[in-house]
């Protein structure tokens, strides 16, 4: 398929585009600051600031695209709160926009949604389950997930993913890159032991999202992610243990119950995966088989 993909140079998109080439298929991928090598894996590879609604759409008419997958965001929580109006662009503007276009075009758009849209207290969290976004980032991504289905009604995936890991184009921005910076420079990393995530690896995900770029696959709003709930003090001694570093060095066990950031960091953002996971030839991966694939 000829593929039109936002975010290429991000966690996801840098995977996306690997996993989508791997498979056969034609990637335009645009980036925004990225300035590094070519993303491996893009036919083509154009520069845009997403938040030009006029070139995003002729970029888009230009590439005719069989199906659109949207990896760009504002994904940070606090560059969100201190750029409300640019990260609502990007957050909210962006999918919606790409939402019509798809639209327009009658093709399928595979949006990217997120775990933060729920509060954290009933997990494992139902498709149909009430969203509660405690972040503007999470009221943000709830608001992507009205607004691309209200714009392509039985043309979009909205997926919402837990805590991504894997390896990005930039080696800085997922959970080990950032860890193993962190005990290169000689800090103790400090994890909360009662903090849950489904954690699931970039290159898993990519290949969901590749599969429900096909015209038949399934729509509306889904959930992924990994095999297993992990607290994030675990997930960091696994990480320890991959790359030779001793967790008892290496990281301190805390408890998020109780401090301030607790109004803010949900305690167990579980997913329930049906019925994506029953329907895909994509499955859920278990923590070890992610950790494995991590590189440096
Ligand atoms: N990472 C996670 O743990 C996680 C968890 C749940 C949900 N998600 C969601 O998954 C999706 C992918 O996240 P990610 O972690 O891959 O994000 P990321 O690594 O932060 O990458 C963001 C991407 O968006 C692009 N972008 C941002 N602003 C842009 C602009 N104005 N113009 C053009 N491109 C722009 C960036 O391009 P440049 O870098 O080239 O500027 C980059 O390619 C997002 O929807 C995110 O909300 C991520």
């Amino acid at each position: 398929m000829r593929l039109l993909l936002t975010g290429a140079s991000g966690l996801l998109g840098g995977n996306f585009a690997a996993v989508a080439a791997r498979a056969g298929h034609e990637v335009t991928g645009v980036v925004g600051t990225w300035s590094g090598t070519p993303i491996p894996g893009l036919a083509r590879q154009l520069r845009l600031d997403l938040t030009d609604g006029a070139a995003l759409t002729a970029v888009v008419r230009a590439a005719r695209p069989e199906a659109i997958v949207n990896g760009a965001a504002m994904s940070e929580l606090a560059q969100c709160d201190r750029e409300p109006e640019r990260s609502a662009v990007l957050n909210v503007e962006l999918p919606r926009r790409l939402a019509e276009l798809a639209a327009e075009l009658g093709v399928r758009l595979v949006h990217v949604s997120s775990e933060q849209v729920f509060d954290g207290t009933r997990a494992p969290y139902r498709i149909g389950d009430a969203v509660a976004p405690l972040t503007l980032y999470g009221r943000q991504k709830a608001e992507s997930e009205r607004a691309v289905l209200a714009a392509a009604p039985g043309r979009a995936a909205v997926v919402r993913v837990p805590l991504l890991l894997g390896n990005s184009p930039g080696g800085r921005r997922s959970v080990h890159e950032r860890l193993l910076r962190d005990w290169a420079e000689g800090r103790v990393a400090r994890l909360f032991t009662d903090e849950i995530r489904q954690v699931c690896l970039a290159d898993n995900l990519a290949a969901v999202l590749l599969e429900l770029c096909a015209p038949a696959a399934p729509g509306g709003i889904l959930h992924w992610a990994g095999a297993e709930p992990v607290s994030r003090y675990a997930l960091g001694c696994a990480i320890a243990r991959r790359f030779g570093f001793d967790p008892e060095q290496h990281i301190v066990a805390t408890q998020l119950a109780g401090t301030p950031l607790a109004a803010t960091r949900q305690a167990d953002l579980s997913l329930d995966l049906r019925p994506l996971c029953e329907l895909l030839a994509t499955k859920p991966e278990p923590l070890a088989a992610q950790v494995a694939r991590l590189g440096r």
